[in-house]
Order: structure tokens, then C-alpha cells, then sequence
């Protein structure tokens, strides 16, 4: 290719790196698209985007492992990228394995075999190194200065958009976190186990909604406000909630009123997230045959979401143990859960819990498994485990 075909080329490729790249406040997402996208205009086999944890002080990436991508750490200063991220400067070596500052480390992770190394920093709005882009070997030659200069380039416009990404990131685990621990003080009095519940009600529910074929953000929206259900029984009284033995009809009178105290606690909310709590929280007591409360509703009167935490919550409150009862075994929690289908229960979303049970089980047998080795788990644990994952944050 000629000098000129190559850098009309390289136009319309910066063009369109520009246009993939804005607007994606998704880090995972962003990571990829620039991982794709550098290697690509750079002509490398491959490219890695490293990012640096100021925590641990270390650079992390995602590498491709067979189907599957797993995060790789290294200590800032170490390997090609651990010294551009410390020194701020470039690095464009021909032989990696001639380079002193080259580590072997990832290669034999990945059983890939470096040669030519590009790699400059990817510097925030002071100066300060972020992470870095690395290129490898490149197609049929080496990395020139022209490559250079454009993939500093080419930081200097992925910088930003990874500095909002990162922000969007901390928000949107900051405020799910919030949610999940306004969730805990709900449950904390009636719950001997706290955070195993509300992983249960969160996955469960995830899994249905996944199964009944909903769009990936209801089912992310599902997850992260079904633990708040039952946040209105922190307006239930000790003698009420913590009562041993069965409720008088009085006491369990009471006791209905915590689906309009929790969506009176999160009526009127800004977020669509909250929102929908709201309207859980407010319907999850509801029968589909219309026997339920505190309305009464029927069949499709009742969200969809409300229909499918009913049937998650029945399922955990059976299986387990709580103040006022024993945990009934799977048999008994089935059958009486199967009698329930078109009682209690939406028929298609008890439809879809059976065919979830198989995923549910698994659940099930990894906790056992975990309890056995490590004891009982401390009731904090657990929120990582149900927060989206960040390849970023321990
Ligand atoms: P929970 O313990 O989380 O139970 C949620 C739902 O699971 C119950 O809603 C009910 O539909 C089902 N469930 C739980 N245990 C049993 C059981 O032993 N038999 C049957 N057939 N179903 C069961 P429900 O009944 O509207 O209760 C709502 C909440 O009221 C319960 O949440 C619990 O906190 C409280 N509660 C209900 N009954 C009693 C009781 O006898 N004593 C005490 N202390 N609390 C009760
Ligand atoms: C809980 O286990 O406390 C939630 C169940 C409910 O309100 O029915
Ligand atoms: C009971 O069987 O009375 C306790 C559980 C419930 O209220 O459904
Ligand atoms: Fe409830």
C-alpha cells in the first residue's frame, strides 16, 4: 500500500475510533472496542490495554483465555507496560526477549511469543499515567516512529473516555452497593443469615427473569431491586417480626402492612432502579388468583416483577430456617410450590422456575461446598459477590 492510500486509511480508522469510542460508559465494553480497534489501525497481532490500580499499585488487563478472558496483574514497574506506566515514556523495542525490561510472565501465561513491542501511556488530564496501550508484533516489520506517534494519538483521545468510563463505573457501584446494604438493615433483625438471603432473592430472581426471556437491563434491573422487597419491615416491631411462634391474626395484620411501608419509603424515587423497587416492594405479597395483599391484585394487574420475587421469596422463606419456622426439605417446598401454580403463582413464572432449578440447585451445592471449608460466612460477605463485577476493584 502506498504512503498516502495508508494515511487515508488510517483517517477514516481514527474516524471511526472516535465514533465507537464516545459515549461507551461501559469500562468493559470501552476496554474491548479499544483493544479491537488500536490493533487493528496499528496493523499488530494484538494489543493490550493495561490500567493502572492505584491501590495495589499495580496494572491490570483482560486477556483472552481459550473461550473465556481472565485479568492479569502486574506490579507497577515491572514487565515493558509496568515501566511505561512508572516513567510516563514510550517503549518500541524489536526483540522483546533482548530487552531487559521485558517480563516473561504474560507470555507464558498465554503461551504467546512476543517480539516487537510498541507501548505509551495513557495519561489523565494532569499528566498522570492511567494505563497503557501496548501493541505486538506487528505484521511483516516493526513498529516505526509514524506508529508511535499515532498511537500516542490515539490515548490522547481513549483517555478521556476511560476516565468517564472508570467515574460511571464507581457510581453505578456505589449507588448498587447502597441499595444492597439499605437492603441489609431491612433484613439484619429477622435474618440469621442476612446476606446469603438477599444473594438467593438476587440471583433467583435474575435467573427467572433471564428464563422468561427479558432484555438483559430488566434482568440486571430485576437483580439489583429485589433485595429491597421487604425494606418496609423495619417499620414492623421486635415483638411482631422476631415473634417465635405464629402470628395472631392481629400481629399478622401488622405484619401486611410492610409491603406499603417499603413502597412508601421509595415512592416518588428518581431512578427507574428505585422505581421498580417500589413497585415490588408494594406488590410481592399479591396472589395471582387476586387472595393476596395488600390490594388484592390478579394475574397481569400484578408487575411482572413483583410475580417473579413472589415466587423466589416463597421458595427461600420455605427452604430455610426462620424465627417462626424450620426449613422444609426441597420435596416439600416442591410440591407444595407446584399445588401453588395459578394460586399464588403466575403459571408461567412458576413454569419458569422449575426450568431454572437445575441453575438454582448448583447455587445451592457451591454455598454448601464454600460453608464447609471457610464456616459459617460473616453476614457482610457476599456483596462483592452480587455487585457486577470489576476487573478493576479487588
Ligand atoms: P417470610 O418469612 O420471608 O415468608 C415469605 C412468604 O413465604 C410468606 O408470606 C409465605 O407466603 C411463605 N411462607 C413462609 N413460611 C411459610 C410456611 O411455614 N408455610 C407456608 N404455607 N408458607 C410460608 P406471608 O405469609 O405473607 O408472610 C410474610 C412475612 O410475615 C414472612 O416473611 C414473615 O416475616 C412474617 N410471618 C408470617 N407468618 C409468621 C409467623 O407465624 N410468625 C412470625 N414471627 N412471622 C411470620
Ligand atoms: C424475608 O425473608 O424476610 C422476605 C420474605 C417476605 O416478606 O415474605
Ligand atoms: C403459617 O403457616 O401460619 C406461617 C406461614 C405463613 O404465614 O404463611
Ligand atoms: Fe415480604
Amino acid at each position: 500500500m502506498g504512503r498516502r492510500q495508508d494515511l487515508e486509511r488510517r483517517q477514516t480508522l481514527l474516524a471511526r475510533f472516535g465514533r465507537r469510542i464516545s459515549g461507551e460508559t461501559r469500562l468493559d465494553n470501552l476496554l474491548t472496542i479499544l483493544a479491537e480497534e488500536v490493533r487493528n489501525i496499528l496493523g499488530a497481532d494484538r494489543c493490550s490495554v493495561f490500567l493502572v490500580d492505584p491501590v495495589k499499585n499495580e496494572l491490570w488487563t483482560k486477556v483472552a483465555v481459550g473461550v473465556g478472558e481472565k485479568v492479569l496483574r502486574v506490579p507497577l514497574g515491572r514487565g515493558i507496560a509496568g515501566f511505561v506506566a512508572k516513567t510516563g515514556s514510550a517503549v518500541n523495542i524489536r526483540d522483546a526477549y533482548r530487552d531487559l525490561r521485558f517480563s516473561h510472565e504474560i507470555d507464558s501465561f498465554t503461551g504467546y511469543r512476543t517480539k516487537s513491542v510498541l507501548a505509551v501511556p495513557l495519561k489523565d488530564r494532569n499528566g498522570k499515567a492511567i494505563g497503557v496501550f501496548e501493541v505486538l508484533n506487528k505484521s511483516k516489520s516493526y513498529f516505526n516512529e509514524e506508529d508511535e506517534g499515532f498511537l500516542r494519538l490515539l490515548a490522547a483521545i481513549a483517555a478521556s473516555s476511560v476516565e468517564n468510563a472508570q467515574l460511571y463505573e464507581n457510581l453505578r457501584r456505589s449507588h448498587l452497593e447502597t441499595i444492597y446494604r439499605l437492603a441489609m438493615v431491612a433484613e439484619y433483625r429477622d435474618q440469621t443469615d442476612t446476606a446469603k438471603h438477599l444473594r438467593h432473592i438476587s440471583k433467583y430472581s435474575a435467573i427467572v427473569a433471564a428464563q422468561l426471556g427479558l432484555p438483559y437491563q430488566r434482568v440486571e434491573d430485576i437483580r439489583y431491586a429485589s433485595p429491597l422487597h421487604d425494606i418496609g419491615k423495619v417499620a414492623i416491631p421486635d415483638a411482631i417480626l422476631l415473634k417465635p411462634g405464629k402470628l395472631t391474626p392481629e400481629e399478622y395484620e401488622e405484619m401486611k402492612k410492610h409491603p406499603i411501608y417499603g413502597a412508601r419509603m421509595l415512592e416518588n424515587a428518581e431512578t427507574p432502579l428505585l422505581q421498580l423497587a417500589c413497585r415490588i416492594s408494594m406488590a410481592h405479597h399479591e396472589h395471582y388468583d387476586g387472595t393476596g395483599y395488600p390490594h388484592g391484585l390478579k394475574a397481569e394487574q400484578i408487575p411482572l416483577e413483583a410475580r417473579i420475587v413472589s415466587v423466589v421469596d416463597v421458595f427461600d422463606a420455605l427452604t430455610t430456617k426462620r424465627v417462626y419456622k424450620g426449613a422444609w426439605t426441597l420435596e416439600e417446598t416442591f410440591r407444595y410450590m407446584s399445588n401453588q401454580a395459578g394460586r399464588l403463582f403466575d403459571p408461567m413464572v412458576a413454569d419458569a422456575f422449575n426450568k431454572c432449578f437445575p441453575e438454582i440447585q448448583e447455587i445451592l451445592r457451591d454455598e454448601i461446598g464454600a460453608e464447609s471449608v471457610e464456616g459459617r460466612a460473616a453476614s457482610t460477605e457476599g456483596v462483592s459477590d452480587i455487585l457486577p463485577s470489576s476487573p478493576g476493584s479487588p
